[in-house]
């Protein structure tokens, strides 16, 4: 992917207008309860700060109405966690649009909410033109918002003098395209989840580049039926059972593969309370409902992963928030943090998962993205990359 890139631009006295994704969770009180996306943005906001540019730093919060700024939509707590981390004052200015507000070269302002004016969802041109005459420079970080194609993440790129990929965008540009389009081999893809539905798109893009697919949660269930096993009452998609086949045999057809659970984890409810058997998946009863794969599947798995040379995480194995349902995720995690696989890791489950057992530092990479990290591995075109892509060397 060609893009421009801020860290080659000559930046002294620009005006730089940096769309960051800053969208963090936040309890009932507005306290941030999560910041891993505000730090994330930091390379880009101190790069512009120490190269003497003027900088504006904006990011939708949330889902809101455009029009008005409710207090949940005011992005004045992310203002003063951006200044803590920064260790310096950051403005937070409103109705900023029509322009009209002054930043000083070597100033950081946040602007208020962008989801917030009117025009923005919907990618409004005259939108778009208005924020790109704020700056000689749009720098496009927001990779977890690379696919709307909004008016801060698409139209504005069109229309800025210069656009650019910020520091984050890049990193994970380069990381997604080196496990998908240049990987080591073999190339291993886990993906766990409830519903092959909602992951169906991804299972059949990944299945015809990875060399082995790993599936987990109720999405293997609904492959162990494809493949004649009885899952009691686990929870599976009956209607996606021709779908999981496919995938199956085409991957049977390029000598990949997909290892299925030998063993399984059952129980007749899914509570912390609940009692857990150890079974060989042939053993599974009317009743039973597999939360985990097996200790068995788990260490060949683990072993598979130890010899991978690239590896894509993206959702848990099993039930991992209670105990007894945690010991595939658990053992996958510590394969993957202790391979010398290439590894890259997305999604908001994937993401507890990696901080639930400790593993963080020792992931390839670990995307911001959550949707947009599942499209990227779906193969579709994010709007945001292919507006900066249409504006390379430009
Ligand atoms: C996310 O949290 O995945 C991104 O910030 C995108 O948010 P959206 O789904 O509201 O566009």
């Amino acid at each position: 992917m060609h893009v421009n890139k801020f860290t080659d631009l000559d930046l002294s006295g620009k005006r730089v207008f940096i769309r960051a994704d800053l969208n963090v969770p936040q309890d009932e009180a507005g306290n941030i309860t999560e910041d891993t996306r505000i730090k994330a943005s930091l390379p880009s906001i101190r790069h512009a700060l120490e190269q003497g540019a003027a900088v504006m730093v904006t990011s939708h919060l949330g889902r809101p109405t455009e029009g008005t700024v409710g207090p949940e939509d005011t992005l004045s707590p992310v203002a003063v966690r951006l200044s803590q981390l920064l260790q310096a004052p950051v403005r937070l200015v409103r109705d900023w649009v029509e322009g009209g507000f002054a930043v000083q070269p070597g100033e950081v302002v946040l602007l208020e909410n962008c989801r917030c004016n009117v025009g923005e969802k919907k990618n409004s041109e005259e939108l778009a033109k208005k924020m790109a005459a704020l700056c000689d420079i749009y720098v496009n970080d927001a990779f977890g918002t690379a696919h709307r194609a909004e008016a801060t993440t698409h139209g504005i790129a069109r229309f800025a003098p210069i656009a650019c990929a910020g520091i984050l965008m890049g990193a994970e540009i380069d990381a997604l395209s080196r496990a998908l389009y240049a990987p080591a081999r073999p190339l291993i893809a886990i993906v766990g989840g409830a519903k092959v539905s909602s992951k169906l798109t991804i299972l059949k893009s990944l299945a015809e580049k990875v060399d082995q697919l790993i599936v987990g949660g109720g999405i293997a269930n609904t492959f162990l039926l494809a493949s004649g096993k009885r899952i009691g009452e686990s929870l599976a998609e009956a209607d996606l059972v021709k779908e999981a086949h496919a995938i199956m045999d085409f991957m049977r057809a390029r000598g990949a593969m997909v290892p299925l659970p030998v063993d399984v984890v059952v129980a007749d409810e899914v509570s912390a309370l609940a009692r857990a058997n150890k079974i060989a998946v042939n053993e599974v009863g009317p009743h039973d409902r597999i939360l985990d794969i097996g200790p068995k599947s788990a260490a060949e798995l683990a072993q598979n992963v130890a010899h991978a040379g690239t590896i894509v995480w993206n959702g848990p194995v099993g039930v991992f928030e209670h105990a007894q349902f945690a010991g595939g995720t658990k053992m996958l995690a510590s394969a993957i943090a202790h391979s010398e696989a290439f590894s890259i890791a997305g999604g908001g489950d994937t993401l507890a998962a990696i901080a639930k057992f400790n593993i963080a530092d020792d992931v390839g990479y670990i995307s911001t993205g959550g949707g947009a990290f599942l499209e990227f591995l779906e193969g579709k075109t994010l709007p945001a990359i292919a507006a900066l892509e249409a504006r390379f060397d430009d």
